[in-house]
């Protein structure tokens, strides 16, 4: 073989070993996604063990678990430090995908920075993070509702009753007299509730009187607490009570029993999420309404895209399911619950 023939087979070789070179790195890179042999593992976090409806969100989530996938859950419990601690043990641990229910929805840098650095995705979901933020990477999702659509139906439910029920304007003022019991502060559902279940029942032609907001943050105990001291500043001036989640619906009916008020002497009183309590309320005629925030739909969403991204795979192959918002968004609707209809809901 002369030199220009053994040079040619030099750079044939070389060229080979580039190629196979390329065709591992490629395979490690788009194969990569799950932990191997088919297994996805999922790490998820929530903000709260405690609060009731994340809880039960969760429980549906952990219905959806087949075989070769592996759901490892902390909790943050409140607070946002524990939560990028909890982010980075689960990307050294080896998650394919990471679901973050945000403690402080405004903070998710430390959470976003992790999760580029070991190039996990993030599905965000039920706290929703700014827009500015989600757009930051394109491996972070979010799936929840659209909280806008939760404040209408309320004051939708409100108003039906309001304008249906004249026994609820018990002074026969022509007015109705309600209190409001939020969230907690800067939580997109709480701002966005109050505003648009009170909109609604005013444009709806209720004529209303604003006794008083408390916030709650959420929780039954709280909102007991608060609804108390309304009730020995109005003791029978309260004739509407529109709380932002069943749980503080509850604290509000706590509040009316324990202070030994007969049921016929109570407010109207509307709540949203549809948890177990929350329908047995409506069911026994505690609780006037409530609305529907889907929770198997939301865990269902969740677990499937955990499965794709895990995979490798694109948020578009949920359109047939689900309804995606510029790429990253999943947001299941509400549905208003009242006696009527509340069968449905009891038995899902
Ligand atoms: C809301 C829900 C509340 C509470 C909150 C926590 O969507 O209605 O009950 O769970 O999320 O972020």
């Amino acid at each position: 073989m002369g030199q220009r023939g053994i040079m040619k087979r030099i750079s044939s070789l070389f060229l080979l070993t580039v190629l196979a070179m390329a065709l591992v790195l490629s395979g490690c890179d788009v194969g990569k996604k799950d932990s191997g042999n088919g297994k996805v593992k999922i790490g998820v976090t929530v903000y709260d063990q405690y609060d009731t409806f994340v809880s039960q969100l969760m429980e549906c989530f952990q219905e959806f678990k087949e075989d070769n996938v592996e759901i490892v859950v902390y909790n943050a419990s409140q607070s946002q430090q524990t939560q990028n601690t909890q982010v980075q043990k689960m990307i050294d641990d080896g998650c394919d995908v990471i679901c973050v229910n945000l403690v402080d929805r405004t903070d998710p840098t430390a959470v976003i920075d992790a999760a580029k650095k070991g190039d996990v995705p993030i599905v965000f979901f039920n706290r929703e993070l700014v827009e500015g933020d989600i757009n930051q990477w394109n491996k972070l999702f979010y799936v929840g509702a659209n909280a806008v659509e939760s404040g209408i139906m309320e004051g939708q439910l409100a108003a039906t009753a309001c304008l249906a029920d004249k026994s609820i304007d018990k002074n026969g003022d022509g007015l109705i007299q309600y209190v409001v019991l939020e969230g907690e502060a800067g939580h997109q559902d709480s701002i966005v509730r109050t505003e648009y279940s009170v909109n609604t029942l005013i444009s709806s032609g209720v004529e209303v009187e604003k006794v008083g907001y408390a916030i709650a943050n959420w929780n039954r105990a709280q909102a007991q607490t608060k609804m108390s001291q309304f009730i020995d500043q109005y003791p029978d001036g309260i004739e509407l009570v529109l709380a932002n989640n069943d749980d503080m619906a509850l604290g509000a009916i706590d509040a009316y029993e324990s202070a030994g008020i007969i049921r016929s002497k109570w407010p109207a009183i509307f709540g949203i999420d549809g948890t177990d309590v929350g329908l047995e309320a409506v069911r026994d005629d505690r609780m006037v309404g409530t609305v529907y925030n889907d929770k198997e739909g939301q865990a269902k969403a969740m677990y499937r895209l955990c499965i794709i991204l895990a995979r490798g795979g694109d948020i578009t192959e949920l359109s047939d399911e689900f309804t995606i918002d510029d790429g990253k968004y999943i947001r299941l609707p509400y549905d208003k619950v009242t006696a009527t209809n509340i069968n449905l809901y009891i038995k899902r």
